[in-house]
Protein backbone atom coordinates (compact mmCIF):
# COMPACT_ATOMS: atom_id res chain seq x y z
CA UNK A 1 0.00 0.00 0.00
CA UNK A 2 1.32 3.43 -1.17
CA UNK A 3 0.51 6.77 0.27
CA UNK A 4 -1.51 8.68 -2.62
CA UNK A 5 0.10 11.95 -0.93
CA UNK A 6 0.81 13.94 -4.05
CA UNK A 7 -2.75 13.90 -5.83
CA UNK A 8 -2.65 16.95 -7.72
CA UNK A 9 0.87 17.41 -8.04
CA UNK A 10 2.48 17.65 -12.09
CA UNK A 11 5.65 16.30 -12.86
CA UNK A 12 7.16 16.65 -16.30
CA UNK A 13 10.56 14.14 -16.39
CA UNK A 14 13.03 13.87 -19.82
CA UNK A 15 14.78 10.41 -19.62
CA UNK A 16 16.81 8.44 -22.06
CA UNK A 17 19.71 9.64 -24.35
CA UNK A 18 18.51 11.43 -27.74
CA UNK A 19 19.78 10.51 -31.11
CA UNK A 20 21.03 12.61 -33.56
CA UNK A 21 20.49 11.71 -37.18
CA UNK A 22 23.88 11.53 -39.63
CA UNK A 23 21.84 9.70 -42.57
CA UNK A 24 18.90 8.02 -42.68
CA UNK A 25 20.95 4.91 -41.52
CA UNK A 26 23.12 6.70 -38.71
CA UNK A 27 22.81 8.54 -35.51
CA UNK A 28 25.08 10.14 -32.82
CA UNK A 29 23.85 9.22 -29.04
CA UNK A 30 25.26 7.60 -25.95
CA UNK A 31 24.74 5.02 -23.18
CA UNK A 32 22.13 6.52 -20.78
CA UNK A 33 19.53 3.52 -20.25
CA UNK A 34 17.01 5.90 -19.24
CA UNK A 35 16.47 3.84 -15.86
CA UNK A 36 17.04 6.98 -13.03
CA UNK A 37 14.30 8.87 -14.99
CA UNK A 38 11.76 5.89 -15.28
CA UNK A 39 12.55 5.21 -11.69
CA UNK A 40 11.57 8.54 -10.73
CA UNK A 41 8.29 8.48 -12.75
CA UNK A 42 7.13 5.46 -10.81
CA UNK A 43 8.07 6.81 -7.60
CA UNK A 44 6.44 9.72 -8.26
CA UNK A 45 3.41 7.49 -9.80
CA UNK A 46 3.15 5.64 -6.89
CA UNK A 47 2.82 8.59 -4.84
CA UNK A 48 -0.28 9.87 -6.57
CA UNK A 49 1.60 12.40 -8.93
CA UNK A 50 0.04 13.25 -12.37
CA UNK A 51 3.58 12.00 -14.34
CA UNK A 52 4.64 12.84 -17.89
CA UNK A 53 7.63 10.92 -19.19
CA UNK A 54 9.73 12.22 -22.03
CA UNK A 55 11.03 10.00 -23.13
CA UNK A 56 14.37 8.98 -25.66
CA UNK A 57 14.61 5.45 -27.08
CA UNK A 58 15.31 3.34 -24.46
CA UNK A 59 14.54 -0.52 -23.61
CA UNK A 60 12.19 0.19 -20.90
CA UNK A 61 8.57 -0.06 -20.41
CA UNK A 62 6.82 2.71 -18.79
CA UNK A 63 5.08 2.63 -15.41
CA UNK A 64 1.58 2.14 -14.95
CA UNK A 65 -0.36 4.98 -15.62
CA UNK A 66 2.45 7.60 -16.40
CA UNK A 67 1.88 9.55 -19.61
CA UNK A 68 4.62 8.55 -22.26
CA UNK A 69 5.38 10.96 -24.83
CA UNK A 70 8.21 9.38 -27.28
CA UNK A 71 10.83 11.39 -28.69
CA UNK A 72 13.85 10.68 -30.43
CA UNK A 73 16.05 13.88 -31.07
CA UNK A 74 17.26 17.19 -29.05
CA UNK A 75 15.13 19.37 -30.46
CA UNK A 76 12.04 17.10 -30.06
CA UNK A 77 12.26 16.53 -27.07
CA UNK A 78 12.77 20.29 -26.07
CA UNK A 79 9.89 21.32 -28.08
CA UNK A 80 7.77 18.50 -26.20
CA UNK A 81 9.82 19.73 -22.54
CA UNK A 82 8.83 23.75 -23.49
CA UNK A 83 4.97 22.77 -24.08
CA UNK A 84 4.92 20.48 -20.96
CA UNK A 85 6.86 22.70 -18.88
CA UNK A 86 4.21 25.43 -18.22
CA UNK A 87 1.89 22.86 -17.48
CA UNK A 88 3.46 21.41 -14.91
CA UNK A 89 4.80 21.95 -11.26
CA UNK A 90 7.99 20.17 -11.17
CA UNK A 91 10.41 19.66 -14.40
CA UNK A 92 13.00 16.64 -14.24
CA UNK A 93 15.54 16.75 -16.53
CA UNK A 94 17.15 13.20 -16.70
CA UNK A 95 17.96 13.14 -20.19
CA UNK A 96 21.25 12.32 -21.96
CA UNK A 97 20.94 14.97 -24.15
CA UNK A 98 23.21 15.00 -27.20
CA UNK A 99 25.22 18.49 -26.47
CA UNK A 100 25.22 19.00 -30.70
CA UNK A 101 23.72 17.60 -33.64
CA UNK A 102 25.10 16.99 -37.47
CA UNK A 103 24.53 20.47 -39.45
CA UNK A 104 23.40 18.96 -42.53
CA UNK A 105 21.58 15.70 -42.28
CA UNK A 106 22.59 13.52 -45.71
CA UNK A 107 19.24 13.07 -47.44
CA UNK A 108 20.99 9.35 -48.78
CA UNK A 109 23.05 6.96 -47.14
CA UNK A 110 26.68 8.45 -47.06
CA UNK A 111 28.88 6.40 -49.15
CA UNK A 112 32.48 5.38 -48.88
CA UNK A 113 34.75 6.15 -51.30
CA UNK A 114 38.05 5.02 -52.67
CA UNK A 115 39.90 8.02 -53.25
CA UNK A 116 39.07 9.61 -49.66
CA UNK A 117 40.07 7.75 -46.33
CA UNK A 118 38.99 10.78 -44.10
CA UNK A 119 35.02 12.13 -43.54
CA UNK A 120 34.49 15.33 -41.30
CA UNK A 121 30.68 15.78 -39.86
CA UNK A 122 30.31 19.31 -39.24
CA UNK A 123 28.42 19.51 -35.96
CA UNK A 124 26.44 22.11 -34.32
CA UNK A 125 24.97 23.27 -30.78
CA UNK A 126 21.76 21.61 -29.20
CA UNK A 127 19.47 23.49 -27.42
CA UNK A 128 20.06 23.06 -23.83
CA UNK A 129 16.51 22.00 -22.46
CA UNK A 130 16.96 22.29 -18.94
CA UNK A 131 18.09 25.51 -18.80
CA UNK A 132 15.32 26.79 -21.64
CA UNK A 133 12.51 25.37 -18.83
CA UNK A 134 14.60 27.17 -16.03
CA UNK A 135 14.59 30.44 -17.31
CA UNK A 136 10.95 30.69 -18.56
CA UNK A 137 9.69 33.98 -17.16
CA UNK A 138 5.97 32.56 -16.99
CA UNK A 139 4.85 29.40 -15.54
CA UNK A 140 8.26 28.61 -14.30
CA UNK A 141 7.96 25.06 -12.51
CA UNK A 142 10.13 24.00 -9.61
CA UNK A 143 13.84 22.64 -11.75
CA UNK A 144 15.59 19.72 -10.77
CA UNK A 145 18.67 19.11 -13.16
CA UNK A 146 21.74 16.06 -12.97
CA UNK A 147 25.50 16.33 -13.78
CA UNK A 148 27.32 13.22 -14.09
CA UNK A 149 30.70 14.31 -13.45
CA UNK A 150 34.23 12.65 -13.50
CA UNK A 151 36.07 15.30 -11.55
CA UNK A 152 35.37 18.01 -9.67
CA UNK A 153 32.06 17.10 -9.08
CA UNK A 154 30.57 19.70 -6.34
CA UNK A 155 32.82 22.55 -8.04
CA UNK A 156 30.71 21.87 -11.89
CA UNK A 157 27.76 20.96 -10.15
CA UNK A 158 27.55 24.09 -8.37
CA UNK A 159 28.43 26.00 -11.51
CA UNK A 160 25.63 24.07 -13.61
CA UNK A 161 23.00 24.88 -11.11
CA UNK A 162 23.55 28.69 -11.23
CA UNK A 163 24.09 28.60 -14.55
CA UNK A 164 21.05 27.01 -15.78
CA UNK A 165 19.06 28.69 -13.23
CA UNK A 166 18.13 25.14 -11.79
CA UNK A 167 16.22 24.62 -7.92
CA UNK A 168 18.06 21.71 -6.97
CA UNK A 169 20.61 19.82 -8.90
CA UNK A 170 21.47 16.05 -8.50
CA UNK A 171 25.48 15.16 -9.64
CA UNK A 172 26.81 11.35 -9.72
CA UNK A 173 30.66 11.16 -10.12
CA UNK A 174 31.09 8.81 -12.67
CA UNK A 175 34.63 8.05 -11.58
CA UNK A 176 35.01 4.67 -9.71
CA UNK A 177 31.65 3.36 -11.16
CA UNK A 178 29.78 3.39 -14.45
CA UNK A 179 26.60 5.42 -14.11
CA UNK A 180 25.38 4.59 -17.42
CA UNK A 181 23.28 1.50 -17.11
CA UNK A 182 24.25 0.22 -13.85
CA UNK A 183 21.94 -0.55 -11.09
CA UNK A 184 22.73 1.61 -8.33
CA UNK A 185 24.05 5.00 -8.24
CA UNK A 186 25.06 7.66 -5.46
CA UNK A 187 23.53 11.10 -5.83
CA UNK A 188 24.73 14.75 -4.13
CA UNK A 189 22.48 16.98 -3.96
CA UNK A 190 22.72 20.72 -4.42
CA UNK A 191 20.59 23.48 -3.98
CA UNK A 192 20.94 27.25 -3.30
CA UNK A 193 21.48 27.29 0.75
CA UNK A 194 22.21 23.73 1.27
CA UNK A 195 23.45 19.92 -0.06
CA UNK A 196 22.73 16.62 0.84
CA UNK A 197 24.16 13.06 -0.06
CA UNK A 198 21.88 10.28 -0.91
CA UNK A 199 24.17 7.33 -0.38
CA UNK A 200 24.99 4.86 -2.65
CA UNK A 201 21.43 2.28 -3.36
CA UNK A 202 18.98 0.87 -6.08
CA UNK A 203 18.46 3.66 -8.91
CA UNK A 204 14.60 2.84 -7.70
CA UNK A 205 15.36 3.09 -3.85
CA UNK A 206 17.47 6.20 -4.59
CA UNK A 207 14.33 7.76 -6.57
CA UNK A 208 12.01 7.48 -3.72
CA UNK A 209 14.47 9.29 -1.32
CA UNK A 210 14.98 11.71 -3.63
CA UNK A 211 11.31 12.29 -4.87
CA UNK A 212 10.95 12.71 -1.21
CA UNK A 213 13.90 15.74 -1.43
CA UNK A 214 12.45 17.17 -4.23
CA UNK A 215 8.70 17.22 -2.46
CA UNK A 216 10.35 19.38 0.65
CA UNK A 217 12.45 21.85 -1.49
CA UNK A 218 9.16 22.28 -3.84
CA UNK A 219 6.49 23.10 -0.79
CA UNK A 220 9.56 25.72 0.99
O1 LIG B 1 25.61 20.46 -19.04
P1 LIG B 1 25.23 19.05 -18.76
O2 LIG B 1 24.85 18.27 -19.99
O3 LIG B 1 26.21 18.28 -17.92
O4 LIG B 1 23.93 19.18 -17.85
C1 LIG B 1 23.19 18.08 -17.46
C2 LIG B 1 21.77 18.49 -17.15
O5 LIG B 1 21.27 19.34 -18.19
C3 LIG B 1 20.84 17.31 -17.11
O6 LIG B 1 19.78 17.64 -16.22
C4 LIG B 1 20.37 17.23 -18.55
O7 LIG B 1 19.14 16.55 -18.67
C5 LIG B 1 20.25 18.69 -18.93
N1 LIG B 1 20.49 19.01 -20.35
C6 LIG B 1 19.44 19.45 -21.15
N2 LIG B 1 19.66 19.80 -22.46
C7 LIG B 1 20.90 19.73 -22.99
C8 LIG B 1 21.98 19.30 -22.19
C9 LIG B 1 21.75 18.94 -20.88
O8 LIG B 1 18.30 19.50 -20.67
N3 LIG B 1 21.09 20.07 -24.26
Amino acid sequence: FLRQDLLGIKVAITAGPTREAIDPVRYISNHSSGKMGFAIAQAFADRGAEVTLISGPVNLAAPDKVNRINVVSARQMWQQSMKSAVENHIFIGCAAVADYRVAEVSEQKIKKTDDNDELTLNLIKNPDIIADVAHLTENRPFVVGFAAETQNVEQYAKDKLQRKNLDLICANDVVGGSVFGAEQNTLHLFWQNGEKVLPTDTKKALAKSLVQEIIELYRK
